[in-house]
């Protein structure tokens, strides 16, 4: 059916990912050349249509990083100092592909066994590193193939090449276009791997690997463009705290500051991210942004039902997100019986958004790539937690349980988010002692994915397959063409792998 019979004939039944299905239609389109661009605002145009989460476990600058240069964009969370989110948007928008800005580096003063404990410890995937003095002057280089155990008791000056001996570039060389500077060093100096960057002083300033430079340049022939703004740079987008007076009142100097330190990096959108964003407080931070900076993308929410998107709309909002307590890390709809499953919730959404001139973004419960097409027939983008979570660049540590390996993964509902920042989010006061705060998210593990590359190269393929079967060649197409079904407990079961003993890991 379509949409709208559809919806209409299964109401008041609200419907989710797997409630439905779509039907194949006539189809002239190769997956592969189906275009998944799509805009968030006027000025915000991306080649994914997928949004890292601003989550404290899932986005800051090497997430939003790898977000952007596969063509989508992550929202970095606000879970830190002001100044911090600052900083990790800058980096965002001053990243050059191919130059790893801060490598990691040793002491000269450390004994390898503690350069051995550190690479178990991160679990790094590489051994060797530059060696900086105290003041970031670049004085040596510890080759990979003498970090072992048997040199553990060595100091790392007494093994490495010491600085008279490396061959190293000049920053200013390297600036405009590190990959072919790399190019021609490792051409010029065979044999070496590493180009190690300094500037006037000797200060390490960044280092390029050959591997490196053999990836990206093969992968600039197959790989998605990068969503980049008009000067070239990558796009970012940060969440904005509802930040208060001691009286209750949304503090606006404070607020309107931060924005404008945000859009002195260029910053490509803010998001007003809440619980619950048909209200009051998030209409008037909204029109408090709005106000201030009439040109700057807003993303806000969250909500599911026409009118909270049309309050949000004529709030000033270019994008509302949508979704309450469908995430994988959610207990909104247990904790205060309230939420709409998130089909449903799109449907209606889409609209206000319609009505209005507005985009939609289909925020939480998105576990494999089937879900984000099912979105898609209904919004502009998706945005992903979990899925992204288990990948190497979200924050946060490794651990391993049992051979396996984990990342951490917590709602920003949960008790230990909200005590860490996010309390606000969720309408409550974490200075508030009188009362407990409450939480509506828990904490969790998600196995570790691999590098977001191929976890969003797997979930956008997945996408391409989709819009193949329904004959769209892009996404407005997709939301034209699908005919919707609902999908009984037996379908749902036939749906997933059956009687048979899975012997591979499936992607997505
Ligand atoms: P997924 O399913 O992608 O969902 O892991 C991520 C989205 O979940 C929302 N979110 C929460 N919702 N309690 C909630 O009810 C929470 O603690 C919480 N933390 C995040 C958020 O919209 C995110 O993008």
């Amino acid at each position: 059916l379509p949409a709208d019979a559809f919806f209409r004939a299964n109401l008041p039944t609200a419907l989710t990912f797997d409630d439905v299905s779509l039907a194949t239609l006539y189809s002239d389109i190769l997956p592969k050349d189906a275009d998944t661009s799509t805009s968030l605002s006027e000025t915000l145009r991306l080649q994914i249509p997928i949004v890292s989460s601003d989550m404290d476990t899932v986005t800051e600058s090497r997430m939003a990083i790898v977000m952007a240069l596969n063509g989508g964009i992550g929202l970095i969370h606000y879970n830190m100092p002001a100044k911090d989110q600052v900083k990790e948007v800058a980096r965002v928008k001053r990243h050059i592909h191919g130059l790893i800005q801060d490598p990691i580096a040793v002491s000269p003063t450390d004994l390898i066994g503690d350069v051995l404990a550190m690479i178990e410890q991160k679990k790094y995937t590489f051994s060797t590193f530059p060696v900086n003095d105290a003041s970031g002057v670049l004085v040596g280089l510890l080759s990979g193939n003498l970090v072992k155990d048997r040199y553990k008791s060595k100091k790392v000056a007494d093994v490495m090449t010491a600085r008279a001996s490396l061959i190293t570039e000049q920053e200013r060389n390297v600036a405009k276009d590190p990959i072919k500077a790399a190019d021609a060093f490792f051409n010029q100096h065979v044999g070496l791997n590493k180009m190690l960057v300094v500037d006037d002083a000797g200060h390490l300033r960044g280092l390029v690997t050959s591997s490196d430079v053999e990836r990206i340049t093969a992968e600039a022939k197959s790989r998605r463009k990068p969503a980049r703004d008009s000067n070239f740079r990558l796009v970012v987008g940060a969440a904005l705290a509802p930040v208060r007076k001691p009286s209750g009142e949304l503090d606006r100097d404070k607020i309107i500051t931060h924005v404008g330190n945000l859009m002195d990096e260029s910053i490509d959108a803010i998001a007003v991210s809440t619980a619950h964003g048909h209200t009051a407080g998030v209409g008037d931070m909204v029109r408090m942004v709005r106000d201030a900076f009439p040109s700057l993308t807003i993303i806000a929410g969250n909500v599911t039902s026409a009118s909270g998107v049309e309050f949000l709309a004529d709030c000033g909002a270019d994008t509302i997100k949508v979704g309450q307590g469908p995430g994988s890390i959610c207990t909104t709809r247990i904790v205060a019986g309230v939420g709409i499953p998130q089909m449903t919730a799109l449907h209606v959404a889409a609209k206000g958004a319609a009505a209005k001139g507005v985009k939609i973004i289909a925020d939480g419960g998105i576990t494999k790539s089937g879900d984000i097409v099912k979105a898609l027939t209904m919004a502009d983008a998706v945005i992903l937690g979990g899925l992204l979570a288990g990948c190497r660049e979200a924050p946060g540590e490794i651990m391993e349980i049992n051979g396996k390996l984990f990342k951490q993964y917590r709602g920003m509902g949960s008790l230990s988010a909200m005590k860490a920042g996010s309390a606000a989010r969720y309408g409550q006061d974490k200075t508030d002692n009188a009362r407990k705060l409450t939480a509506e998210g828990i904490e969790a593990l998600k196995e570790v994915s691999g590098f977001a590359d191929d976890v969003l190269g797997n979930l956008i393929g997945g996408v391409q397959s989709g819009m193949g079967y329904l004959g769209a060649k892009n996404l407005p197409e997709l939301r034209e063409k699908a005919r919707f079904m609902r999908v009984s407990p037996a379908g749902q079961k036939e749906a997933s792998p059956h009687d048979v003993i899975e012997v591979s890991t499936r992607k997505n």
